[in-house]
């Protein structure tokens, strides 16, 4: 009796730690406290739950020990070594895990009360349970293997272990596939009904095992078959998505075996990626139902005929002199050349002459949410300074220059005639600037695989080079004006 009080003290402050944790990550200035308090609200949560289950002999202390341990090191060999560009695999590997870990638990679960032979009696408490599990499962499964698919697509493949080695030292590359013919949505929705109707048919005889397998494996196919036709600017949203169903399977898995914090932070875990998906519908002007159904986000890359002659960063320097307001433009190019601090350099040498300078932050600019409000408080740049993208666009058309840098779908004007793969996308108006600086390595096309007329145009000066290299060299100038 006392440790249940013990226990469910420990699940009340860990669950609250989550709401004031998620709280935080509200702004970007107290992120960083809310990323901490929900890291105690995790660390409080594990505790509680392996401390409870040691005591009520549910596993031993050396299992307990060797999970830690291994999950300890794989988890700091993850976060140490990720490249930031990497980020947005990374997370859909962890919202696959998260997913899988639930679907694990609801799937042993059940075995175990088969083989316990604690099956409810007929009546609502079956029903509850069963259903409970069936949908844990379905949802964990379908996250695990979708998240694993999205994760291979974001990386455009991976290289087959043990496979000979090419001249440039690189093992056989097998790229994922984005694959959709119209009939695959039909087939999508039989294998969904399935799943359900197997629910149903395990309440009527909960020990059938061949009706849990097939679940199991359906919603495994159900995965690979619902991310598999997305593709380019579409699959952040999907990824999110992921990141959403991870969190209503774990809601699941906590009705499933009476954890209450897991049901709290399942829930809060499902509604923050839900808000987060439209978010980024709403930026990309996509509705969810478009990029999940309707087609293949990105669609194919155009070929670039035109040309462009390049900008030296004197004449760049040059133009930066004597203006009053500047705006910088970063999109992933900066993460990929890792220009933040130069960037920074930059700006601070502008205002060092007065020029007031602000930084226009597309919502999905990079690779995953926030990429570039990471990057730039990294080179510490002021909050402040980050305007998000309707603000900025009002100072735009007052704008002396708009530094570009690494951006292309997200200031593509392209955007704007609703046509193609970003018709409709909402943009940071970099055209309305006096003058566009764009620095990049090529005039080579986005994401999304769209050419971009801003390039062209007259008063865009493009630098063509790696966006760090040329920022130093930008930085360079500007000293010696
Ligand atoms: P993109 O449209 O992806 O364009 C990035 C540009 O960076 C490329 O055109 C590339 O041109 C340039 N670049 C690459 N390496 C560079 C380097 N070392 N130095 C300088 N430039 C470099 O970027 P964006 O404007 O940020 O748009 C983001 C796109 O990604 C959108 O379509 C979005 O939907 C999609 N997406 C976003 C997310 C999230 S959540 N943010 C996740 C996945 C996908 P060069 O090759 O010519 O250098």
């Amino acid at each position: 009796m006392v440790d249940s009080v013990v226990w469910d003290i420990g699940y009340l402050v860990s669950a609250a730690l989550f709401i004031f944790g998620i709280k935080r990550l509200s702004s970007p200035r107290t992120a960083p406290q809310g990323n901490r308090l929900g890291a105690y609200g995790m660390f409080l949560a594990v505790l509680v739950t392996l401390v409870k289950m040691y005591s009520e002999g549910i596993i031993g202390f050396e299992l307990i020990a060797a999970g830690l341990v291994l999950g300890t090191i794989i988890g700091y060999i993850m976060a140490t070594t990720v490249e930031m560009t990497e980020m947005p695999e990374l997370v859909a590997l962890f919202n696959g895990f998260g997913g899988g870990a639930s679907a694990l638990v609801g799937l042993s679960e059940v075995l175990k009360r088969l083989q316990e032979g604690k099956i409810p009696d007929a009546g609502i408490e079956l029903y509850a349970t069963w259903i409970a599990i069936g949908l844990s499962g379905i949802v964990g499964w379908v996250t695990l293997t979708g998240s694993l698919m999205a994760m291979g697509k974001l990386r455009g493949g991976f290289y087959i272990p043990f496979t000979k080695k090419d001249d440039r030292g690189r093992r056989k590359w097998v790229s994922f596939p984005t694959w959709g013919p119209p009939w695959l949505n039909a087939v999508k929705g039989a294998i969904l009904i399935s799943c359900i109707a197997l629910i149903g048919l395990t309440i009527q005889d909960p020990e059938n095992y061949d009706y849990i397998y097939s679940l199991v494996g359906l919603s495994c196919l159900l995965g690979v078959l619902f991310v598999i036709p997305i593709g380019g600017a579409d699959m952040p949203v999907v990824v999110s998505l992921l990141n959403s169903m991870s969190g209503i399977a774990a809601a699941f898995t906590g009705f499933v075996i009476g954890n209450n914090v897991l049901i709290i932070a399942g829930s809060m875990v499902g509604a923050a990626g839900l808000i987060l998906t439209f978010i980024m519908c709403k930026a990309m002007n996509r509705t969810l139902t478009a990029v999940l159904f309707k087609s293949f986000g990105g669609g194919g890359r155009e070929s670039v005929t035109r040309t462009k002659v390049g900008s030296d960063p004197e004449e760049v320097a040059m133009v930066c002199d004597g203006i009053s307001k500047c705006v910088i433009i970063p999109g992933y190019g900066m993460a990929v050349s890792q220009a933040q601090h130069a960037v920074k350099e930059f700006a601070d040498l502008l205002e060092s002459h007065g020029v007031e300078v602000s930084y226009g932050i597309h919502p999905v600019a990079g690779r995953m949410p926030g990429h570039m409000n990471v990057l730039l408080a990294e080179a510490s740049v002021p909050y402040e300074q980050l305007i998000e993208m309707d603000d900025i666009n009002s100072e735009l058309p007052e704008t002396d220059v708009a530094l570009v840098i690494g951006a292309n779908d997200t200031v593509n004007p392209v955007a704007r005639t609703g046509e193609g793969p970003l018709g409709g996308m909402p943009i940071i108006d970099a055209d309305k600037a006096r003058v566009v600086v764009i620095i990049k390595r090529s005039l080579s096309v986005g994401y999304a695989g769209v050419d971009n007329d801003l390039f062209y145009d007259d008063k865009t000066m493009m630098l063509f080079g790696d966006g760090k290299k040329m920022m130093n060299e930008l930085n360079s100038s500007i000293k010696e004006l």
